[in-house]
């Protein structure tokens, strides 16, 4: 809206209004994003902002770059805080649970780097601090930013809290890299935590869960001055980007951080062999208790620098490093109902309703019980006694059944063959576990989750559309498909502003969030479409393969043909088997998804993959396979190098394979590549060629 001139007043007169008005509404957005306790409403917030506005239109050479007005853009993350790039990813760890699953991940790690059978790699091992990970920018030696995960690319920027913390060094020695990113964990005390609830309880303040829960909320805050009064401690763990090496170990670089004055693990240890594992982790898990801080789990991570960079990372976390994961925790309550719940893909999970019980600190009263044949296997009954488990942030699950609790009478659960939310038949198919509801996109339960799958943090990530705002705006028909979604600024008839818990600046700002969002990259599309099996690592595999969105559909829509060269190429990308073929080719057979997707193509605009592979290499956009026994290195780590030469690597060899690299004893695949005339290299000459 264009604001009206109104009043003659002198320049002088003006600058002083416009500097109070701006520092009006600098505070009212801070308590409203900062500290969600706005103390004028929505109206009057505008009506200083419309007079700002009006000001500024008759003055405008007293407009300045601070002004409210001018950062009406910048008003779009609603949490308050700027963003910042993290120079190195911020990964997160995969998960192990079991002494196999170590044993595992240290087969899988002697696999990769091709060791013989036997061959221990030394393991640094270290407590995982259940707190926030924080990054830590120094340059010239200070400390110039902190930054919050985020979503690992980019954080929320923290600095002038982080720099209230005592045990952070400001500055680094005169050996420190020019610039180095430190990571670590920012956490609570056990002690300091209850010391910290009963001064909230006295100030009729907010209490905490948990000691994260009270970091979290301490560390976010816009005021500083409330960060700084409040005990936040850091354990640091590990490096981001390093302008120069500071060490050739994990230990190492521990060892380096404590020199410097950072606080690092405590208690951490090198472990030679899976029994040294074993045992630390064992002693550890005993120390728990005593320990003054809470600890989820043990990190282990493979000590020798040189052979972390050889391992790299898979999707979002290291294959170098792994989090062995504490045992859940348990509680006994009672089963008062199996509810039915229907998931995006149409699965019918059966939910255990329970009276509320503690779980290692969490209030639960639902719990999983993940498919009808579970159900019958634990012989689990509406008003049993049960054994409820609880781990990190997965949802709840039903143990066992106390059975010597059981009363008489109690009836065996008959599972539904009709979908609870819409009626169709729930069928299941010969060889899988789950039934599924048949009403497709039809089924109001399947489209909603599809829509909350939508928005999701690795999909759309639409700041202020969450799942609680997808599910009510579907109840009022605002939103029925995605598209719905980036139709929503044009709609007139909502109202929204004038709803309950909405006001003209939270609008504002969805919408603003929405219009961001127009523009996205082929990998979250691909995901956020939600197509069965076609999970983040898949979405970003088709991206790499088919670079954009046009080219995709049409190879999708020719593949439809089994007999076609699409749809071998569909089939030789890397980790796409039959089975997740036909969901793909499925979306797009089915007439009510290609309309999702041609609806959704009219209002985005879907960027074409940009890889960041090394496209200067000479085999870049090469197609390449290898087979047969490979020497210098595992199979895994020769394809994740190839890929980060900006190569395709495929399963199998067609006339669109540039070149065939053999290993020993290379059979069919080496004769096929023969019979097409398809370049084939030793191992040897591959080296030679990628190093040129
Ligand atoms: S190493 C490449 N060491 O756990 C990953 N992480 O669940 C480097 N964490 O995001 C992380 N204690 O925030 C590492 N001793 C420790 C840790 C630790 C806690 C956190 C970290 C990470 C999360 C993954």
């Amino acid at each position: 809206m264009m604001p009206e001139k109104t009043r003659d007043i002198t320049a002088e007169e003006a600058a002083e209004k416009i500097a109070a008005l701006s520092a009006e509404i600098d505070k009212h957005n801070l308590l409203y994003h900062g500290k969600d306790a706005p103390e004028i409403s929505d109206a009057a917030y505008d009506a200083l902002f419309r007079e700002l506005q009006m000001l500024e239109a008759e003055f405008p050479e007293l407009i300045k770059e601070g002004s409210p007005t001018q950062k009406v853009g910048a008003l779009t993350d609603s949490s308050g805080f700027s963003k910042v790039k993290h120079l190195a990813g911020m990964l997160s760890l995969s998960n192990v649970f079991s002494d196999e699953e170590v044993t595992d991940f240290l087969a899988r790690v002697r696999r990769f780097l091709n060791l013989p059978e036997g061959e221990q790699v030394a393991v640094f091992a270290e407590p995982k601090i259940d707190g926030l990970s924080c990054s830590l920018l120094y340059e010239d030696g200070k400390l110039v930013t902190a930054a919050t995960r985020g979503d690992g690319e980019t954080g929320e920027d923290i600095t002038a809290n982080v720099k209230t913390l005592k045990n952070i060094p400001q500055e680094l020695p005169a050996d420190a890299p020019q610039k180095i990113e430190i990571r670590g964990e920012i956490y609570i005390r056990k002690d300091d935590f209850l010391k910290l609830n009963e001064a909230q309880a006295a100030e009729r303040g907010k209490i905490f869960a948990n000691p994260r829960n009270a970091a979290a909320g301490s560390l976010r805050q816009l005021d500083v001055a409330v960060t700084a009064k409040r005990p936040l401690k850091i354990f640091t763990y590990a490096l981001g980007y390093c302008s120069a090496p500071i060490a050739d170990t994990q230990e190492g670089v521990a060892k380096k951080l404590a020199s410097w004055g950072f606080p690092v693990t405590e208690n951490a240890r090198l472990c030679n062999s899976l029994e040294d594992i074993l045992g630390y982790y064992e002693e550890t898990q005993s120390l728990r208790g005593e320990l003054p801080y809470d600890i989820d789990g043990i990190v282990y991570k493979v000590n020798r620098l040189d052979l972390q960079e050889r391992l790299g990372f898979v999707s979002r976390a290291p294959r170098w490093a792994t989090a062995h994961k504490f045992p859940a925790e348990q509680a006994e309550t009672v089963l008062e109902k199996i509810s039915i719940q229907v998931g995006r893909t149409g699965t019918l999970t059966p939910v255990a309703e329970l009276s509320p019980v503690n779980v290692g600190g969490v209030i639960v009263s639902r719990a999983t019980l993940h498919n009808e044949d579970e159900i019958k296997r634990k012989d689990v009954r509406a008003g049993d006694h049960v054994i409820i488990q609880r781990a990190g942030d997965v949802i709840p699950q039903v143990v066992r059944v106390d059975l010597s609790k059981r009363t008489e009478g109690l009836k065996e659960f008959t599972f539904p063959d009709t979908c609870p939310e819409c009626g169709s038949p729930a069928v299941r198919k010969d060889g899988e576990v789950a039934r599924r509801c048949t009403g497709g996109l039809y089924c109001p339960a399947q489209a909603v989750e599809r829509l909350k799958h939508f928005v999701s943090k690795a999909a759309f990530d639409i700041d202020g559309l969450g799942a609680k705002i997808v599910q009510e705006f579907w109840d009022e028909d605002f939103i029925k498909t995605p598209a719905d979604i980036f139709r929503l600024p044009q709609r007139t008839d909502m109202d929204l502003e004038n709803r309950e818990g909405w006001g003209a600046l939270s609008v504002k700002n969805l919408f603003a969030a929405i219009e961001q969002k127009r523009v996205i990259s082929l990998d979250r599309f691909i995901y956020a479409l939600g197509i069965r099996q076609v999970g983040q690592a898949t979405a970003k595999r088709l991206a790499i393969a088919y670079t954009s969105l046009e080219s995709w559909i049409e190879a999708m829509e020719k593949a439809q043909d089994r007999e076609s060269e699409d749809y071998a190429a569909l089939l030789n990308i890397e980790d796409i088997g039959a089975a997740v073929a036909e969901d793909i080719l499925a979306f797009f057979a089915d007439a009510h998804q290609r309309a999702i997707l041609d609806d959704l193509a009219a209002v985005l605009t879907v960027e074409d993959y940009v890889s960041n592979a090394d496209m200067s290499s000479p085999v870049a956009g090469k197609t390449v396979v290898f087979t047969g026994k490979l020497e210098t290195m595992g199979r895994s780590e020769a394809k994740a190098k190839a890929e980060s030469l900006g190569a395709k690597v495929a399963g199998s060899v067609s006339a669109k394979t540039d070149y065939v690299i053999c290993g020993a004893d290379a059979g069919s695949k080496r004769k096929k590549a023969e019979e097409l005339g398809v370049r084939i290299l030793s191992e040897q000459e591959w080296a030679t060629l990628i190093s040129g």
